[in-house]
């Protein structure tokens, strides 16, 4: 679904929509939102607080010479969660293009949690093995070391997917049992496998002036290459917890 940036600036229900929209469905768009840096800002404090990270309150998608992130390259990302170096993956992610006059950079979004299913249902035991084998993420910088051991798919207590944790450029090596590890291999591959298939996959250039915001614990996104020699690139992103989204709701919602 998509919003107008005005309208939900000014109009509670359409806020109220655009936020039931974020949760039920995991992927939204928000168009006609002010192309100066910073005003992600105002955006997401109309929800609540924004989360920091060692990226910053807003982190800059730009390409750097000091890439600390594979984000701050022209490389194509796979698909992938934000942050799943942390015990908490941020709840809500944001990217707001400033400027995209560089040739490819189009996003791409598949539903984690209809991949899961759909494995669930096709190969069972790949599913098993996601969901009860912890893998560890990690991320270091020269004053940061981020590292989390978890599964791919987490669940609730009552065995429903609640969470994807996905990011293959920021896996750790797998250590695991001899027995394990072709098994595991395997399943994880074929996960990653399905985030390519076409029946899953949405795939969209963003333009100035547009955002997505989207379930980072649910919809996993990524990036395609694009080339810094054919125009400047200039996104802003940043996170708001899924707490704060559902605190939001509930207040409209009274
Ligand atoms: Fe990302």
């Amino acid at each position: 679904p998509v919003f107008e940036y005005q309208a939900v600036m000014e109009d509670p229900e359409t806020l109220l929509d655009w936020l039931l929209a974020v949760r039920d469905i995991g992927l939204t768009q928000v168009r006609g939102v002010p192309t100066v840096p910073g005003s992600l800002s105002t955006l997401a404090q109309r929800i609540s607080f924004i989360r920091e990270s060692n990226f910053g309150v807003l982190f800059n998608v730009q390409s750097r010479a000091d890439a600390d992130s594979n984000a701050y390259t022209a490389f194509n990302l796979p698909l992938h969660t934000d942050l799943p170096t942390r015990e908490l993956q941020p709840g809500l992610q944001f990217l707001h293009c400033l400027v995209n006059d560089a040739e490819g950079g189009d996003s791409r979004f598949v539903d984690g949690f209809a991949i899961a299913q759909t494995l669930r249902q096709e190969d069972p035991n790949a599913y098993r093995l996601l969901c009860e084998i912890p893998v560890e993420f990690r991320n270091k910088d020269r004053r940061s070391d981020y590292r989390c051991r978890a599964p791919v798919i987490a669940l609730d207590a009552l065995g429903e997917v609640a969470e994807i944790r996905m990011a293959n450029f920021l896996r750790g090596p797998l250590n695991l049992a001899a027995e394990l590890m072709l098994p595991y291999y395997r399943a994880y591959r074929r996960f990653i496998e399905m985030t390519r298939e076409a029946r899953f996959q949405v795939r969209q250039r963003l333009e100035a002036g547009q955002l997505w915001c989207f379930d980072n614990r649910r919809t996993l996104h990524a990036r395609d290459a694009f080339d810094p020699a054919s125009g400047s690139r200039h996104f802003q992103g940043c996170y708001v917890d899924r707490d704060e989204l559902l605190s939001r709701i509930w207040v409209l919602q009274r």
